[in-house]
Order: C-alpha cells, then structure tokens, then sequence
C-alpha cells in the first residue's frame, strides 16, 4: 500500500510537472516592451529561410544542421501549395513534399521553424507556388482575392494542411513560433481586406493562440498600407543597401508597437535567364545586420540556403518584359545551392556570435565533389519519333492553352496541316504565345518565337499540304504582380499570311510523360521521320556509366556545349538547361540521385535546339566538381 501511494504521488507529480512545463510553452508579442516572449522571456530570432522543396529530403538534415551551427535560432520557409496538391484534390505530403519530417528535422537540430503557408507565396516558383488547375477550374478567377471561387480553394487546402502544423506550434510542444498570412499582399494591386482577414481568422480557427501570426512587406507605406492585417503582427522586408533606421520607422507609422522584424534580408537576389548572376557584397550584410541587431530587431536572412527548382517547377517575372528564372536558387547565399558554406557564412557567423550563444557544432567546410566524364551521349531519337504515337493527342478547331488541356508543365506540340496555296516565304503569325515556339515544316526546322525577345512572326517555307509543327515551350508561369493569372501555350489564333489555321492537333509533353517516354525507352513505338537537319529537331540523348568504387559525392553536369533543354538522371528531373544564354552553365546533381559503384546510371538530355556534334552520335557531358552559374549573358 505505501508502495504503491509512493508510485502514485510520483506519477501525480510527474503529471503536475508537465502540465506545468506546458503551461510555460509560449511564444507571444509583447507589446508593451516591443518584443517576443517565449516562455515568459524576452526573445529575438535570428533566422534563414531554406525552402524544403528545394532541397532533397537526404539533406534537410546537413543543411538545417548548418544553419544552427551559424548560430541561427530559426528555420523559415514556404509551403508551396502546388507541389502538395499538382491535381485537385490529389495531396502528396511524401518524399521532398514531407513537410512534417522537415518540421520535426528542424526541432532535432535545436532550430525554431517560421512557417510561410500563403497560400500565395511568390519565392520564383511557377504560378507563385498556386496550382495551375485553378486556372483550368475558372480561368475568370481572380488569385488572391475574396472571389468566392478561389476562397473555395483555399480552404479545401487548408483544411488539408493547417491540422499537421497545429501538433508542432510552440505551445503546443513543436517548434513553430510563426505563421505568415498571405506574402508581401500589399505590393499586390487588389489591396482586398476582406481576403486578408478572412486568411487570418480561417488559420487561426486551427491554430488559435499556439503561435504569432504575421504579415511581410516591403518598406514602404504603399506596401504597408494594404499589407497590414488587424491583430496580425506586421513585419516588413528589405535588403543590405537599404537604411534599417528608416525603414523600420516607416513599420512603426503602421504599428506603433511590438517587436522589430525583417522578415526578408536578403543576403543575395534571384536570377533570371540570360541576365547576369546576381550578387550581394558581404561586408555590406554585416553592416547592416549589425545596425539592425543593435536595435533589437528579429532577422530573417532570406535565403540562407537557396537551393534547386528541379524539373519546370521555376518561374518567371514580368517586368516590362518576360524573364523566366533559371534552375539554380543559389541566390548567392550563405550555403551554396550544395549546401557549401560559403565566405559570407563564416562572417555571418562570426556577427552572429557577438549576439547569440553559438551551439557547439563542428565548423562546416565545402564538401568534396565529384569529377567524372566524359559521358559519351548517344541519340536515341527525336522526340518526333515517339511522341505522336505514346502520348494523349486531342484536336480542335483553334489552338487551346495548357491549362484548358490540364497540361501542368512542359510543352505543347500544336499540329496541322496546311490546306491554303502559302506565298513562298510565307509569314506565320502569333500575337500571344507563351512562351517559345520552335516551327517546323515537314520535320524541317524554321526558327523561334520568342516572347522573351518579343518576337512573334516568322517567314516559314511550306506548300499546300505540308505538316506544320509548333513546338510551345511553358518557360514557367509569373510569380508576382498583376499578370499572375494568365495562361502558357498559343493564345490567340495562328495565321499564316491573311489566313487563320484551324484544325490543331495537341499533344502535350509534361515531365511525367517525359519520364513515361524515358523509362519505357525500350517498349517505345519508333515512326522514323526524315528531315534534312536531324540535329535540329528536339532529340533524346542517353548515357550509361558505372561511377568509381568510392565514396558517393554531389557534382554538377556541365551542358556546356549544348543548347536548350532539360536532363534527367536515373529518373530524377534535374531541371531545365540552357548555356547559351546563361547565366547558369551547370545543373546541380546531388549524391542521392546517383547509383553507387556497381549499379549502372542512365543520364538522359531532351536537347531541343542543338547537340554540340554534327551527326548527333557523338556528344559528351561531364561532371565537374564546381557550379558554373555566373557566365556571360546576352544582356546586362
Ligand atoms: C564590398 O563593399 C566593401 C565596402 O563598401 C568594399 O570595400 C569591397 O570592395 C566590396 N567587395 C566586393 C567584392 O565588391
Ligand atoms: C535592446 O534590449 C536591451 C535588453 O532588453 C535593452 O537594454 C536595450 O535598451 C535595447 N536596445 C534598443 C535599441 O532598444
Ligand atoms: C504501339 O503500337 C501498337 C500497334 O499500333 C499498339 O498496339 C501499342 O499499344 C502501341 N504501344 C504504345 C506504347 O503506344
Ligand atoms: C492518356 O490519358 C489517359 C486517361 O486520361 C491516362 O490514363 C494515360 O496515362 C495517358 N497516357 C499518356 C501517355 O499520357
Ligand atoms: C480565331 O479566328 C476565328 C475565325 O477563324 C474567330 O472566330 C475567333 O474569334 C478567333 N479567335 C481569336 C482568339 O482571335
Ligand atoms: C492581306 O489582307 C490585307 C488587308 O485585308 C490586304 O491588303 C493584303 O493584300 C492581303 N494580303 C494577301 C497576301 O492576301
Ligand atoms: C540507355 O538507357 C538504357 C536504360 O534505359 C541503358 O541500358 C542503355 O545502355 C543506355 N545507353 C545507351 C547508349 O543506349
Ligand atoms: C519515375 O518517377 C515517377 C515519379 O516522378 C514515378 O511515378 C515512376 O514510377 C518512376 N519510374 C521508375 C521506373 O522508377
């Protein structure tokens, strides 16, 4: 009996202890001493965002461990909708879409998570992270926006993803403090209230009071203006150049109190096609961040590890002109796209340390890389070949978008047949393409369109009954500003000199029927095409090789003397290549994509302009052991 009240007064104090230690899980704002209480205590963070969807799940664990031993108390990233949910109602939470694992991963490096769920959320991806379906569903539905249409939306996903975050808020016992609403909303033209607090009143219904829920802008009060949301803590973003002093006092003409926070320092900027490599210089990082520390600000560099956008999940923006973003998110960050510490991450760290206790971890070093090659490329055939016969094709009177046809990516084959007498040469006209044509007359290539360079006619050489092929690549669709809703493939009607061509065949190529084509390589139906210039239709090329007997490495592969196109490895997208306008040269490969010594690797290339050999038998590829992402680029 006394041994037993003995067991009963410890499991009631133990119950007592932790219901106490509950009780003390928090994290608030205090707005009385313009700060964040966590536990009662006054708290700052010092965090980087690495998007999970940009690093392969093998590595959350290195790079996360990389960000903490910098001194950072806090991992911040998006959750992208489209990856979670590529087809309504279809939800993939596996794999790199793990979003749970990444959670708990940060909590078991000692990091805090900062969660940025938009739904919109820009970060240079396709459609600002949306699903294109929603397109499909309603293509008169205004994004981000209280339409009833796209409200039904969000919630359906919400109610998908809001119940595996409310387990891992702080008080709650997981490590996330913060909960975004919607991104940057005030440097969007619809400025609707109504929206916003709908956003916060539906995330706070799952998450009540268990984290800080928070709103980004830029510095300015025409950000602010529309950005701010009643009851939600109001942040603002800004980069190395600008004055911390001032910008933080314009956060203050909108909210007098609370806790300083830039939610955004950029510790490089985005890239785009054929612009050069951007990069941000370190001593003016730690200038700033030094000014903003001695203010007591909360920091969150954005990105500390940019990452990959493998396969067409990259983006564009519009900017007086169309400039899709490449592959590579290095971002000239702390952590290199491999995840390498870099010049400007030890002297983050050592600022850092001047602020925080830095946890006792190993300093980082680069990791060694693997140098491989040549990888002699074989044509196994032109996608001409293959595709018509393995592929869903439909026709129609008039050209259809990718979005009408659900083609989430890729591109569209637009066919015909042409029934007039053409003039000789003949104009063949597009008013809105998107985004990049390659023409074909009879398996005979005739040039580009390009809405990038603007360029949307082009003399063709055809006859009555010849076969017109209009290869439409989707570059990637916008990812911020008023131009997000719109539509990829051939937009208007197609005509040739005065007259309007009818009767399109579709046939789309998205990755997914791209990896069909590649795996099934050997079960294909081949219908050989003749064509005069076989290196300018848009070819597959195929390289085995069994790597050395050692340790496995990241590396990169170097298209260098190749085009265009896009590479895969063992069935993993590494994502578009496109040397001949830069400024990336290389495409990250990570270890985990690479079988070990005895097992044979398939590198495959979709070259669409031009293989550097001239009969197409003989190309090469290499591994090399550094990136290339700051070549010459057409423009400046
Ligand atoms: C960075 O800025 C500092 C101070 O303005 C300057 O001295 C240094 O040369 C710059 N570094 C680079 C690489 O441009
Ligand atoms: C920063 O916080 C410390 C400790 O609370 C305080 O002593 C100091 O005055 C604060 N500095 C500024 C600029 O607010
Ligand atoms: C290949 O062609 C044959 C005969 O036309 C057809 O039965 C088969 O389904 C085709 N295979 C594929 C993969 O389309
Ligand atoms: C063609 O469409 C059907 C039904 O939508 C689908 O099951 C099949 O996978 C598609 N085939 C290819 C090659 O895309
Ligand atoms: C395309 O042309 C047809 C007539 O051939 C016309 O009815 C239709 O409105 C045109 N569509 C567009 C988008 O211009
Ligand atoms: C095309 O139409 C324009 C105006 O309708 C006409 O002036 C021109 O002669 C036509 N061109 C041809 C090649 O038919
Ligand atoms: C192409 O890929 C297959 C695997 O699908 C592989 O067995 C073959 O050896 C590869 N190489 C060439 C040159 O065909
Ligand atoms: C290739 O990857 C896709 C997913 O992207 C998967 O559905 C398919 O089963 C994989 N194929 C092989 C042969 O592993």
């Amino acid at each position: 009996m006394v041994k037993f009240l003995i067991y009963f007064c410890i499991f009631y104090l133990a119950i007592k202890i932790e219901s106490i230690q509950t009780l003390k899980r928090s994290f608030v704002v205090d707005y009385e001493n313009d700060c964040f209480l966590k536990d009662g205590e006054y708290f700052r963070f010092i965090a980087g965002s690495m998007h999970y969807f940009r690093v392969q799940p093998e590595q959350w664990f290195d790079r996360l461990t990389k960000m903490r031993a910098a001194g950072l108390n806090a991992v911040s990233t998006y959750v992208e909708w489209n990856s979670h949910e590529p087809e309504e109602q279809q939800f993939d939470f596996s794999g790199i879409n793990d979003i749970v694992r990444f959670i708990e991963t940060a909590q078991d490096v000692g990091l805090l998570v900062i969660i940025r769920p938009g739904p919109y959320i820009n970060a240079e991806r396709d459609l600002g992270g949306l699903p294109y379906w929603l397109l499909r569903n309603n293509p008169e539905m205004t994004l981000r926006t209280s339409d009833p249409s796209y409200i039904r939306y969000v919630r359906l996903w919400f109610d998908v993803l809001l119940p595996k975050l409310v387990p891992l808020t702080y008080a709650n016992g997981g490590p996330i403090i913060m909960i975004q609403i919607e991104n940057e909303y005030g440097s969007y033209q619809a400025c609707d209230f109504a929206y916003t607090s709908f956003l916060r009143d539906y995330v706070k219904s799952f998450v009540g009071d268990s984290a800080v829920l928070f709103t980004t802008d830029g510095n300015a009060d025409k950000y602010l203006m529309c950005g701010k949301v009643d009851r939600v803590l109001a942040t603002i973003d800004f980069g190395p150049k600008q004055d911390p002093t001032s910008s933080f006092a314009i956060l203050r003409n909108h909210r007098k109190h609370g806790p300083l926070v830039n939610s955004e320092y950029y510790t490089g900027w985005l890239d785009h096609w054929a612009e050069p490599h951007s990069k941000v210089n370190t001593t003016l990082i730690i200038t700033t961040l030094v000014k903003m520390l001695n203010m007591n600000a909360s920091v969150n560099f954005y990105v500390f590890e940019g990452g990959t956008s493998f396969g067409f999940t990259s983006g564009a923006n519009y900017n007086y002109k169309y400039q899709p973003s490449p592959t590579s998110y290095d971002y000239d960050a702390p952590l290199t796209e491999a995840g390498d510490p870099t010049k400007k991450y030890y002297q983050i760290r050592n600022t850092i340390g001047k602020y925080l206790t830095l946890p006792e971890l190993p300093l980082p070093t680069p990791s060694k890389k693997l140098l491989f090659g040549p990888i002699h490329m074989k044509k196994l055939f032109s996608l001409f070949e293959v595709l018509f016969s393995n592929s869903n094709t439909s026709t129609w009177l008039n050209p259809k978008s990718f979005e009408r046809l659900s083609v989430q990516n890729g591109f569209i084959v637009y066919t015909t047949v042409i029934k007039i007498h053409p003039s000789d040469p003949a104009v063949l006209k597009i008013n809105h393409l998107h985004d990049r044509a390659l023409v074909f007359v009879d398996y005979e290539y005739q040039g580009t369109l390009s809405r990038m360079e603007e360029i949307n006619i082009l003399p063709i050489n055809a006859k009555h009954g010849s076969r017109l092929d209009i290869f439409v690549e989707n570059q990637g669709r916008i990812t911020y500003g008023p131009l997000i809703n719109e539509q990829k493939g051939i937009l208007s009607n197609v005509t040739l000199g005065n007259t309007t061509l009818h009767s399109w065949t579709h046939t789309p190529i998205t990755e997914n029927v791209l990896k069909n084509i590649l795996m099934n390589e050997r079960s294909l139906n081949i219908t050989k095409i003749d064509s005069s210039r076989p290196n300018k239709l848009p070819n597959i090329f195929n390289g085995s090789f069994v790597l050395p007997n050692e340790e496995m490495k990241d590396t990169f592969l170097s298209v260098n003397n190749w085009r265009k196109g896009f590479a895969f490895l063992n069935n993993h997208s590494l994502g578009r290549y496109w040397p001949a306008v830069g400024p990336q040269e290389t495409l990250y490969v990570p270890s985990s994509f690479l079988n070990p010594y005895p097992h044979v690797n398939d590198l495959y290339l979709l070259e669409l302009e031009h293989a550097p050999c001239y009969n197409a038998d003989d190309c090469v590829a290499f591994f090399v052991d550094k990136p290339s992402i700051d070549a010459q680029t057409p423009y400046s």
